[in-house]
């Protein structure tokens, strides 16, 4: 039997809100779906610990399917991708799944149990290691309520904690999500679309949240996000996908409308940019 998180954090000598930040790696990865389309072609990446990454592009560039192979919700057709020590493309079952217990994912619908209160919710990220009868029995130690607290502390909303979850604005949901996956004390972070439901206010404090934790636990994060301004203000990388090929790979902060231009394949529109209402 593996250790439990304790004895692990003890025998490290670590707090338990930090862990080791992780690297990232695609070599040649390509996804073809069973239907046939090729959404990533022969896609190759190396992103450092602790590096604050946006991938950008259009629907349907292959900004998902990648972030997918990351955490291995989506099989590779060819390649290796592989996250801190795991080969992920080359694990199954219980082993990728405990693999992926160190990868914090977030996503556009915050994905939360509505039903269940805010700390449920974000107590539920403390499971995602190793299950031990504890927690299987919804027994949290003391470790597991003091993590849960401090998640939702990080990201400003422990007033919230008793509160059911579908009854937050937005904003608040996906900071719980956030706070979901800062429980699980992750070593990468990623991002799909986080911010495509918020409104602009609420999508620049979520984007803030999420570069805090980048600077504050140098956690590796990496975030799909299709509005170039975001991408631009609040990470430091940005890659572009066109039809599941890198296109642009360089310092987000430089990227001018024309590279953009390049990575969309079209001219610029106002549904690119923040505050536009479809
Ligand atoms: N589960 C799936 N089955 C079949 N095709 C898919 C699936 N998911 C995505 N695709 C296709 O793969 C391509 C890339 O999609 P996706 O990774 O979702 O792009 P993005 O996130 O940039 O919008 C698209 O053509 C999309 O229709
Ligand atoms: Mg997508």
């Amino acid at each position: 039997m593996s250790l439990h998180i304790e004895d692990r954090h003890e025998a490290e000598g670590r707090t338990p809100s930090a862990a080791a930040s992780w690297r990232i790696a695609l070599e040649e990865v390509s996804v073809t779906y069973p239907g046939g389309t090729k959404a990533l072609n022969n896609v190759s990446l190396e992103i450092a610990p602790g590096e604050m990454v946006s991938i950008v592009g259009l629907s349907g560039s292959g900004k998902s399917t990648l972030i997918r192979t990351i955490n291995g919700l989506v099989p590779v057709t060819s390649g290796t991708v592989t996250v801190g020590p795991h080969e992920i493309s080359a694990l199954r079952g219980k082993q990728l799944r405990e693999a992926r217990g160190h990868i914090g994912m977030i996503f556009q619908a915050f994905n939360l149990a509505e039903r269940a209160s805010v700390y449920r919710n974000v107590l539920v990220g403390r499971f995602a290691h190793s299950p031990s009868y504890r927690t299987l029995l919804g027994l949290p130690s003391a470790l597991d309520r003091e993590v849960t607290l401090r998640a939702l502390d990080s990201v400003g909303i422990l007033d919230k904690v008793w509160n059911k979850a579908g009854a937050l604005s937005g904003g608040q949901k996906q900071r719980v999500a956030i706070a979901r996956a800062l429980s699980q004390i992750p070593s990468v972070m990623l991002a799909d679309e986080p911010v495509a439901s918020l409104d602009p206010p609420t999508a620049h404090s979520v984007m803030a949240d999420l570069r805090d934790i980048n600077a504050q636990r140098g956690l590796t994060v990496l975030i799909n996000i299709h509005l170039m301004d975001l991408a631009r203000q609040y990470t430091t990388r940005m890659i572009g996908l066109r039809a599941g090929e890198v296109v642009y790979d360089g310092p987000a902060a430089a990227a001018s409308d024309a590279d953009f231009e390049e990575i969309y394949g079209r001219p610029i529109q106002p549904r690119d940019r923040l505050g536009f209402a479809e």
